[in-house]
């Protein structure tokens, strides 16, 4: 079986079922329970896309998905799945891939800046209250107002302190910044530093196009995020992809319904994210799911249960493989009720009985056809992938980094003026004894509190749907993110 229209995922004795490029920004959803099979599954959707020159982002949590980059081998389990899945010409290949790695241990670091990452997701990343929310806006705001860049840990710290000691005449304009949050976010800061968060901020920061790379066979890059480390951080990790999935939604151009996806994000140990996000925080991310689809990316959220991920998220992924699940607990038999629930059924399939007696490497799955409607669930055995199955070793992983076209392009830090250096030089010159911000024209007559700012901006974003253009500068926005200066 060969299909130049998409992947082939998976099959049974009479039907083969194929994910279609042109579908496949329309999302979709790994899941099952420990060790069913989800990982490969998720291989050989990856693969799948790279052949079909669609660049492509993971998290390896477990390192296991570093075998993309060599070549499968022969086992029996293969060799039996080949035979039953009828696949002519079924060959052992190798993936384009790329290895990250926030730490720069397993690949190459891979940093944003304190800007980038903007007040709502850093907010969120240190478990602020809302007041130190409020707070931290005020700060973004002071040092675009004070034309200072904030671009690492350093430069944000050096940010508080300077606003703690002129916290008076900063009040007129931006309300009232009082010491106490101050210093919880100063706390807040602390822990995230100990957690490695320090080597995140920063620059060189990551260029989005080096995520989207097709090499010169015509084969879709397969950008690896090791995450071995990272995964024991679970708020830095859901952050960091969050902010990765709001970056693409606001630097990449509307393309509509392409004939294949511009890029796949797999999104692993998805719960983690549903889990950390507070609230105002998962209406962006239910929005950012619905409207990247149209900027041609696909997101497969990868998890243990489908009732981790909200209903609302759950709605929009068109593409789904459930392996199985265990039925111990009430709380299990729920969850296995739940994902029979979202299959279109079809007769002579006991979806709900299935889903609990389902093999290894063994799924319900349903796709979106050519006309968006979900194929009634089938159950078929996932096709093996052609790159190895585990992880790659320590000297193989070396040499590919050697190899790496981004090589020498991230490994160093690049430490340039920013607010940092600017208030020390300040400070060293007594310059800033008052803040110059009283006449600034425009703003200052009544400071809004900040506090009323913060729920300002959120209720403009999510009211409005009016034009792309808006709700994407909107959007972009309230995630706090600011235009890149270079
Ligand atoms: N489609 C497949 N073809 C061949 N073998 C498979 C397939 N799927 C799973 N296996 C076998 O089952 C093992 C476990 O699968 P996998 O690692 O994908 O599970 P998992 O659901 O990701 O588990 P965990 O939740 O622990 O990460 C694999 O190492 C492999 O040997
Ligand atoms: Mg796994």
């Amino acid at each position: 079986m060969t299909h130049s229209e998409g992947i082939l995922l998976g099959g049974n004795k009479q039907t083969a079922v194929v994910l279609h490029h042109g579908m496949a920004n329309r999302h979709g959803l790994v899941a099952g329970a420990t060790g069913t099979g989800k990982t490969v599954t998720l291989q050989t959707l990856a693969e799948g896309f790279s052949r079909a020159g669609v660049p492509v982002f993971l998290s390896d949590v477990k390192g296991d998905l570093s075998g993309l980059a060599v070549a499968g081998s022969s086992s029996d389990r293969i060799q039996e799945r080949v035979k039953q899945l009828k696949l002519a010409g079924y060959q052992h290949n190798a993936c384009p891939t790329v290895f990250w790695d926030i730490y720069g241990i397993n690949g190459h670091p891979l940093r944003t800046t304190i800007s980038e990452m903007g007040p709502l997701l850093l907010a969120a990343l240190l478990e602020l209250n809302d007041v130190q929310s409020g707070v931290l806006y005020a700060v973004f705001r002071i040092a675009d107002d004070q034309g200072l860049l904030l671009l690492d840990l350093k430069d944000l710290k050096s940010m508080l302190n300077w606003v703690k000691d002129n916290a008076k005449s900063l009040q007129t304009e931006y309300g009232s910044l009082p010491a106490q949050s101050i210093n919880a976010i100063m706390r807040a800061l602390l822990v995230l530093e100990e957690q490695g968060g320090e080597q995140f901020f920063g620059e060189p920061a990551l260029n989005l196009q080096d995520l989207m790379q097709i090499d010169f066979s015509g084969n879709g890059v397969i950008s690896i995020l090791d995450a071995t480390q990272l995964i024991h951080q679970p708020r830095l990790y859901s952050m960091f992809l969050l902010w990765l999935l709001a970056e693409l939604f606001e630097q990449l151009p509307e393309v509509g319904d392409p004939d294949k996806p511009k890029l796949v994000f797999f999104f692993d140990e998805a719960h983690l994210l549903f889990d950390t996000a507070p609230k105002a925080l998962l209406e962006k991310i239910e929005q950012v799911v619905r409207l990247i689809r149209s900027k041609g990316v696909g997101i497969y959220f990868v998890t243990q249960n489908p009732l981790d991920v909200p209903e609302e998220v759950l709605g929009q992924l068109g593409n789904r493989v459930q392996h199985a699940l265990r039925a111990f607990t009430p709380r299990d038999q729920k969850a296995v009720k739940v994902a029979a629930q979202t299959f279109r059924p079809k007769p002579g399939v006991n979806t709900e009985q299935v889903i609990t007696q389902l093999g290894v490497g063994e799924a319900l799955v349903s796709v979106l056809d050519t006309r968006g409607t979900p194929t009634p669930v089938e159950r078929v055995l996932i096709a093996p992938p052609q790159s190895r199955i585990g992880p790659l070793q320590g000297a193989e992983r070396e040499e590919r980094l050697q190899r790496s076209p981004f090589r020498g392009k991230y490994d160093q830090t690049l430490d340039r003026t920013s607010a940092y250096e600017e208030l020390k030089s300040r400070s060293e010159k007594q310059m800033f004894s008052q803040p110059a911000v009283a006449d600034k024209p425009g703003r200052g007559r009544k400071a809004d509190t900040i506090v009323e700012t913060l729920v300002k901006s959120t209720t403009r974003a999510i009211g409005s749907s009016l034009g792309r253009q808006i709700v994407r500068g909107v959007l972009g926005s309230l995630f706090g993110g600011k235009k890149r200066r270079r």
